[in-house]
């Protein structure tokens, strides 16, 4: 090895030398300037085939070191125009995955700071920030004071989760454990079974139910804590939206429950991913007690918008009716990637699965409020300091500005349902109230949706105005046009339904044919 070329001598040594980093930051916040000042007139998705982007790359690990000023050349020259872009005024795909100042900030800090929250006393700050943002949080969402959800209720508590993905998947083995010890309390028999041996009871009978409009994060969960799974399909509700209500669970079960089945879980929707449905949460009152079943909603989405005053009844029937329930600050709420919020009613029920020791850890304090040890509350020691981030963002934007943000979305959503309303040639395929628009052609003949569809989805995967995706629901093929993202404008909705009615006009007229 040439020691004289080493990384001592580019680097000097592996410190995090203040000078340094000051000007390695101040030159990523350089590309970062030119890349937002662009953004409106940049492609939203790369138009490329896959391999573009690996083939600008070495094949092997570099040998030789690199200062930070010849990585951020590649990043913004052979990275950048590979990366689609979620931040554009014009990313109408999936749901929104909206970040903000104070969410970027914090993550300077955070990764500066490197500092891993395995337990309260490895960073006493990113633990205690946890429970007071996730009371917080609450807060937000009406809770009331002696909400058992709260951390200072010292019954359950909240908990930041990497995704919805990973939340439903801790919620689901918890529940399969905490079925195998409601039947030992009942049976005499298995009374003297041990915790330990519930984690491994054959789980084969259990069943969790959900809507066939459900994320497939909630049957992979079930798939990974190893139970049966019975979609209901969701109907058409009053609301005028897709959704399943507790007769329809109840049947099911009753069905299962002969067959020789046990009901273990429910996980309901509050804003699916297709159409943005709610199961009807009002029929589900009681319903966890009666039925003996764990009872979670997932609110991923629509989770933030609950934090408006005129949904606090809906905020506060989902928290009366569910065992746990989780929402994404990464969608719609201003935070970035990985922060997934998961409430629970009990702790313990988290707990009696997940907690574990080593004698290489510190001693553990006796548990107050702000010391629980939250690797004793899901699958990972390691937990970044997310809590900085969230509070960051709490902070900067207060409940009044988070919730300017949601009506700013659901303002754009109002007059896009308005436009599609009024134009005779375009309908909505079911109705939604927050940032999420469902529509399609307005005309019966399918055969012209699917050439109206294809029209959208083909000017999408050029990337260069927009990104949408098509999706399904009752066989027809519909549009998903999500907004609340940061930089989305009224112009670009605009910009983009005048596209969809000029396809929709020359399908009629029949300027588009099939293989167009
Ligand atoms: C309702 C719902 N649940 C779960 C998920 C999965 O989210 P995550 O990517 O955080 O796992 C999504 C993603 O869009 C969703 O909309």
């Amino acid at each position: 090895m040439n020691r004289s070329s080493g990384p001592s001598e580019l680097h000097k040594n592996f410190h995090l030398d203040p000078q340094s980093l000051r000007a390695a930051v101040l030159g990523a916040v350089d590309v970062l300037e030119t890349h937002l000042s662009q953004l409106e007139n940049t492609p939203v998705k790369p138009h490329i085939d896959p391999g573009t982007v690996a083939a600008k790359f070495a094949e092997h690990a570099p040998d030789q070191p690199s200062d930070i000023a010849t990585l951020l050349n590649i990043f913004q020259n052979n990275l950048l125009p590979a990366v689609t872009l979620w931040q554009h005024p014009r990313f109408f795909a999936y749901y929104p995955a909206a970040t903000s100042i104070p969410a970027i900030v914090s993550e300077l800090l955070i990764a500066s700071l490197g500092s891993v929250g395995l337990q309260w006393s490895a960073n006493p700050a990113a633990t205690e920030l946890e429970c007071v943002i996730m009371d917080w949080l609450l807060d937000l969402l009406h809770a009331p004071k002696e909400s058992s959800f709260r951390h200072k209720s010292k019954q359950g508590g909240g908990i930041i989760q990497n995704t919805a993905g990973e939340a439903l998947a801790a919620i689901m083995v918890a529940a399969r454990v905490h079925s195998h010890l409601n039947a030992a309390d009942n049976s005499a028999a298995a009374k003297n079974i041990s915790i330990e041996d519930m984690y491994w009871q054959d789980s084969s009978s259990l069943v969790v139910y959900m809507s066939d409009q459900s994320h497939f994060s909630g049957p992979k969960a079930v798939r990974v804590a190893g139970m049966r799974l019975h979609k209901i399909p969701a109907q058409k509700l009053a609301d005028g939206n897709y959704g399943i209500t507790a007769s329809q669970v109840r049947q099911a079960m009753e069905k299962d429950r002969k067959n020789g089945l046990q009901p273990c879980a429910v996980q309901l929707n509050y804003g699916s991913t297709n159409t943005c449905g709610y199961d009807d949460l009002n029929s589900f009152r009681g319903f966890s007690e009666q039925e003996q079943v764990w009872l979670h909603v997932d609110a991923a989405y629509a989770g933030p918008a609950l934090i408006l005053p005129e949904f606090r009844e809906r905020s506060l029937l989902m928290q009366e009716i569910s065992t746990s329930f989780n929402f994404n600050g990464s969608k719609w709420f201003l935070c970035g990637v990985d922060s997934a919020f998961l409430f629970i009613k009990d702790r313990q029920l988290l707990k009696r699965v997940f907690a574990a020791d080593g004698d290489y850890m510190a001693r553990s304090d006796a548990e107050q409020i702000y010391n629980p040890e939250f690797k004793d509350w899901s699958i990972p020691l390691g937990r970044r300091f997310r809590a900085l981030r969230i509070w960051m963002v709490l902070s900067y934007f207060g409940r009044q500005g988070l919730q300017e943000f949601l009506r700013k979305g659901i303002e754009q959503a109002d007059a896009a349902r308005k436009k599609i309303d009024a134009s005779g040639l375009l309908k909505q395929i079911a109705k939604t109230d927050l940032g999420l628009v469902c529509f399609r052609l307005a005309s019966d003949d399918l055969s012209k949706n699917d050439l109206f569809i294809k029209r959208i989805e083909d000017l999408s995967d050029s990337g260069q105005k927009f990104l949408i995706y098509p999706s399904v629901i009752e066989g027809q093929k519909f549009l998903r046009l999500a907004l609340g993202g940061v930089h989305t404008e009224m112009k670009d909705v605009d910009l983009f339904l005048d596209l969809c009615l000029k396809a929709a006009h020359d399908v009629e007229n029949g300027l588009v044919q099939k293989d167009s």
